[in-house]
Parts: C-alpha cells; sequence; structure tokens
C-alpha cells in the first residue's frame, strides 16, 4: 500500500476537524475526495504533508509511518502537495519558483535549473520561465504550482482543489496535463475539488467526506448516486445534471 491512514483525528479546540479518518491509497491511483465546504479536505492533505499534527491516528507512506513529520521531511520522502491559495514566491520568476522544488532533492543551482527548465517543457511553460508567476492568468499560475510539485519528484502528489476559478476549457487542459505527468512520471494522485467534471472524470475511487467525517467510499459512478451523498453534498450540484 502507498498511503495507509489509520483513525486520524484532527481537533481544533472543541472542532473536529477530522474525526476518524481511515483510508488506504494504491500505488498508481488516483484518488478523488469530495465533500462541502468546511468537511475538513484541507485539513485531512495538511495532516499527511506535515502541516498540520494530527491529534491522534496514524499515517503510514509506503510502510513508513511519517505521522507528525514536518513537511520538508514529508516532501523528501516523496509526497508533494499544492495549496487551495497558491503560495508561490511573488518575487521570483516562474522558472525560480520551479527551482525551489527541486532544491529539496539538490542544492546544486545548475542541476535544480536544469531540471525546473525540463518540467517546464513538459508542462508547456518554456516561454514564462523568465515572468513573474502574478503576471501570468490563473490557469498558467496553477500550472506553475503544478510544476513546481512535480520538481521535488514525488511518486504521491495531492492536489487541493486545482480547477477552482478555471473555465470548462482550462479544466479539460488541467485534467489532460495531469493525465499525461501521471503517466510519464508513474504517479499517484490524491485530489480534492468542488469541481465535479474534474473530480469525476480523473477519479479511479472517492472518497465522501462531511463535517469531519467519511461519510462513504467507492467509484464514482456509486458514490454519485448514494443518497447519503446527495444530501450532504452533491445535491444541487450534481445531482441535478444526472
Ligand atoms: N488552522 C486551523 N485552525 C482552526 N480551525 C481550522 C484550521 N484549519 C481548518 N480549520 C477548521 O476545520 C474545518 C475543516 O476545514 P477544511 O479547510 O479542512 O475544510 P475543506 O473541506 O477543505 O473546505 P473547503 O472546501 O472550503 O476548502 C473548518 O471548520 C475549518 O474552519
Ligand atoms: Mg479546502
Amino acid at each position: 500500500m502507498m498511503l495507509e491512514v489509520k483513525n486520524l483525528v484532527k481537533e481544533f479546540g472543541g472542532l473536529v476537524a477530522n474525526g476518524d479518518i481511515s483510508f488506504e491509497l494504491r500505488q498508481g491511483e488516483i484518488l478523488g475526495l469530495i465533500g462541502p465546504n468546511g468537511a475538513g479536505k484541507s485539513t485531512l492533505f495538511n495532516c499527511i504533508a506535515g502541516y498540520y499534527k494530527p491529534t491522534r491516528g496514524n499515517i503510514f507512506f509506503e510502510g513508513k509511518e511519517i505521522t507528525g513529520w514536518p513537511p520538508h521531511l514529508v516532501t523528501r520522502v516523496g509526497i508533494a502537495r499544492t495549496f487551495q491559495g497558491m503560495k508561490m514566491m511573488p518575487n521570483l520568476s516562474v522558472e525560480e519558483n520551479v527551482m525551489i522544488g527541486a532544491f529539496c532533492r539538490t542544492s546544486d543551482r545548475q542541476i535544480a535549473r536544469k531540471e525546473a527548465q525540463e518540467i517546464l517543457d513538459l508542462m508547456d511553460l518554456n516561454g514564462e520561465a523568465r515572468v513573474l508567476p502574478t503576471e501570468l492568468p490563473i490557469a498558467l499560475q496553477k500550472r506553475v504550482e503544478l510544476a513546481r510539485a512535480i520538481a521535488t519528484k514525488p511518486r504521491l502528489l495531492m492536489l487541493d482543489e486545482m480547477a477552482a476559478g478555471l473555465n470548462p476549457l482550462e479544466t479539460k487542459e488541467i485534467i489532460e496535463a495531469l493525465q499525461r505527468i501521471k503517466e510519464e512520471k508513474r504517479l499517484t494522485l490524491f485530489l480534492t475539488e468542488h469541481v465535479m467534471e474534474f473530480i469525476m472524470t480523473l477519479s479511479e475511487r472517492v472518497i465522501v467526506m462531511s463535517a469531519g467525517k467519511k461519510i462513504t467510499e467507492g467509484l464514482p459512478v456509486e458514490v454519485a448516486r448514494q443518497e447519503k451523498v446527495i444530501e450532504a453534498y452533491l445535491g444541487e450540484r450534481y445531482a441535478k445534471g444526472r
């Protein structure tokens, strides 16, 4: 098993943001995570990636326990993530932002630059290497963030709301880019998203959370049909379109 989360609890004071979450993620799989605002999706990502320390429970990556490890060690073990609100360095160029990812594996500037250039190529971003990320449209900024995550050479890539703010064409393009990169880099993907087209198209399996709890998991088509899922979340957003 690539990732195993066992009975994970994350509390903020009296608020249970993650209440006893357990699931597994296989090598090469694409797992989606959905749920309404405040369900605890980003909290779960933050616990796995080391940004939050779990209150209880255990996280194993490739058999090794990583519970409570700080972000830089989680990155080095092979887990990368993007952020719901993008976190790029506004005063560094696109290429330098991607180099930051590469610096988690090397301290050599030349190597980092070469790796950044290769990834920018792969993402169709080489024309943008010298500009500041903030000068780009959102869709390209998301690609830069993706490129920076890939530069850390992850085996597991976690994407927190990659498609938010993108139009349907841009959404389709990022789905295609992700599928291409997943094959080329042999990645395992874990993604959260409110854009149903994105999550239902990409995911092989979906976990549904609501109010801190995992309420179900299964194939996207099966999950979308369940009454408790429709009630908790899909209701207006998806059920109508079936
Ligand atoms: N650092 C924090 N301190 C206190 N409360 C937090 C913190 N991070 C998250 N929470 C709370 O935990 C709950 C879950 O939040 P989380 O951001 O994980 O939800 P989400 O499913 O990602 O929602 P969204 O779809 O809006 O991104 C919310 O009630 C939120 O206010
Ligand atoms: Mg979130």
